[in-house]
Order: C-alpha cells, then structure tokens, then sequence
C-alpha cells in the first residue's frame, strides 16, 4: 500500500530560468494567434505518429476559446520566437467535448474541472522539462480559478505526454473511444492525493487498448510507468479508501 507522491500541490515548480535561460513566460492574447499557428504547423508536421494530435477544425477559434474568460494559454519566448506554449479550459459543466462525461462525473462535480488542454514544445526546445513545469503552473491556475479537478486526453500513441503527466502526479483514468480515437483521459484533484492499492496491481503495456479498458472498466487506475522505451509498460491500481469509510475495497474515492 503505498501513498503517491503528491506532486500537484506539495512541489515548488522549478524557475523557467533554471530549465531555459534566457527564456521568459507570459500568457497569450489574441495578438499571438500567428505564432501561436506557426509553432502549431511546424511541431504537428513533425508528430512521429498522425494520431498523437488531432488537429482542430477550426484553429481561430480553438485559441479564442483558451483565452479570458473561457481559458488560459501560457507561452515560453526566447525573444520573438515562441517556443512552448500550453493551454487550460474551463468547460461549463455539460458542455460537449466535456472530459468529465468520459469519466462519468456528474454535472455538479463537472464544475469544479478544468482541462489541460494543448502543450506543445518546438523540437529544439524539448528536453527541458517545459511540459512539466507548464503542467505545475496550469494545476496553480486551475486552483485559482475554483477547479481543483484537472483532466487531459492523450493518445495511446503519445507515450512522451502520457509519461510527463503521470510523472507529475496524475493518474489514468479510462481509456476508450472519443470521437472515434482511442484515448485515455488523464485526473489529478488537486483537492489531495489519492492512495493507492499497490497489493494487487496489474502491469498492461501502453498500447494494450483492450486491457487498458477493461482495467479502467473494472475500477483501476494507471498510477505509474514502470518502464518506458520503445513499449512502454503501465501499473494500474484501485484506490484505497478514504481513511475511516466502510466501503474497503469498493473503489470509492478520496475525501479530498
Ligand atoms: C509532449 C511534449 C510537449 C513534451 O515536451 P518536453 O517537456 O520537452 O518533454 P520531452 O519531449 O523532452 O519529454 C521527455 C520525457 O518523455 C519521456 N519519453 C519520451 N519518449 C517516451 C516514450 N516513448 N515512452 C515513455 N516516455 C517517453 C522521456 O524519457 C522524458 O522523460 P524524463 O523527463 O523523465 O527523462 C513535446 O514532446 C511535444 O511538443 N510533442 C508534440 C506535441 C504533443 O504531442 N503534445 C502533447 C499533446 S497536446
């Protein structure tokens, strides 16, 4: 049994001088939409696989949407050039494309979720721990904004994402089809750290989208990479209750 790391909350997010020097952070605004493209073309041309990112029908309006009131997008400039960038939604409850609805939350716990939406790092910028540190400054904004639940849909076939996020403390969820292309959608709450399990886990490799199902189907959760590489493999666990509830073993959730 075994309490995770609660990365989300109890770690400082290392300074993006440390992990870039010479680089600076600032959120984006309508005037950014060109550079924000450009990086967009440039790192999607080059994905290793098309299903990685599915890009949006309509680009314009997918910035608009991460930007006040509805969103935040954050940008990492080495002088003009925009070399990250990483946005958070925030979805009125019920809305379509709602990661909560996966995940069978009800509307009212719906409220409280905000999406880590798009991150993307230019290729000559990756390696330094960019999506890790725009994960730990998103979880602070999604706080700010009274949304302690965040979730994130990654492709099977984006192993480098799905190992920053759990790496940064979030777990998977469920696994399935959204839109017709298998993803899992990845939790954190940033309310407390959820304890797992470890007595009886199962390992599925990354890209075993059945039993990757069944697992999420059958009240687990993927808590950790236990080896990357070429095929990656997972641990999956069930919660452990919440300390003092009668329902063991039940796969209830947290207090948060
Ligand atoms: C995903 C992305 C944002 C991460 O950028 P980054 O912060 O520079 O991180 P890196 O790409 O250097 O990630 C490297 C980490 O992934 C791991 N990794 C890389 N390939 C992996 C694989 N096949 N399986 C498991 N882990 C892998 C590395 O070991 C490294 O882990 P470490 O930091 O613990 O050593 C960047 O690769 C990117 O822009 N990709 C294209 C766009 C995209 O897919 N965005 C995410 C969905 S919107």
């Amino acid at each position: 049994m075994s309490r995770r790391r609660p990365s989300s909350t109890g770690r400082e997010a290392p300074a993006l001088a440390t992990l870039l020097p010479g680089a600076q952070m600032r959120t984006l605004g309508p005037q950014d939409f060109a550079a924000w493209r450009q990086l967009r073309n440039e790192v999607i041309s080059g994905l290793a696989h098309p299903d990685m990112y599915m890009r949006e029908d309509d680009e314009a309006a997918f910035f608009a949407q991460h930007l006040p009131p509805r969103g935040h997008c954050l940008g990492v400039w080495l002088g003009d050039e925009l070399a990250a960038y990483a946005m958070l939604d925030l979805p009125e409850a019920g809305a379509p494309g709602h990661l909560g609805a996966a995940i069978g939350l009800a509307p009212r716990e719906q409220a409280g979720v905000a999406h880590l939406a798009s991150c993307m790092v230019r290729a000559p910028w990756r390696g330094n721990q960019l999506q890790a540190l725009l994960l730990q400054l998103r979880y602070a904004m999604a706080q700010a904004c009274h949304r302690p639940r965040c979730l994130a849909m990654v492709s099977l076939h984006n192993a480098a994402s799905r190992h920053n996020l759990l790496a940064q403390g979030m777990w998977i969820e469920w696994t399935g089809t959204i839109d017709g292309l298998r993803r899992h959608v990845l939790q954190i709450d940033l309310r407390g750290a959820p304890r797992w399990d470890l007595s009886q886990t199962r390992l599925i490799a990354g890209d075993d989208f059945a039993q990757l199902c069944a697992a999420a189907a059958e009240g687990y959760a993927g808590v950790e990479e236990v080896c990357g590489g070429a095929r990656p493999v997972l641990r999956y666990a069930r919660r452990l209750p919440a300390c003092g509830s009668p329902s063991a073993g039940d796969g209830a959730e947290d207090a948060p």
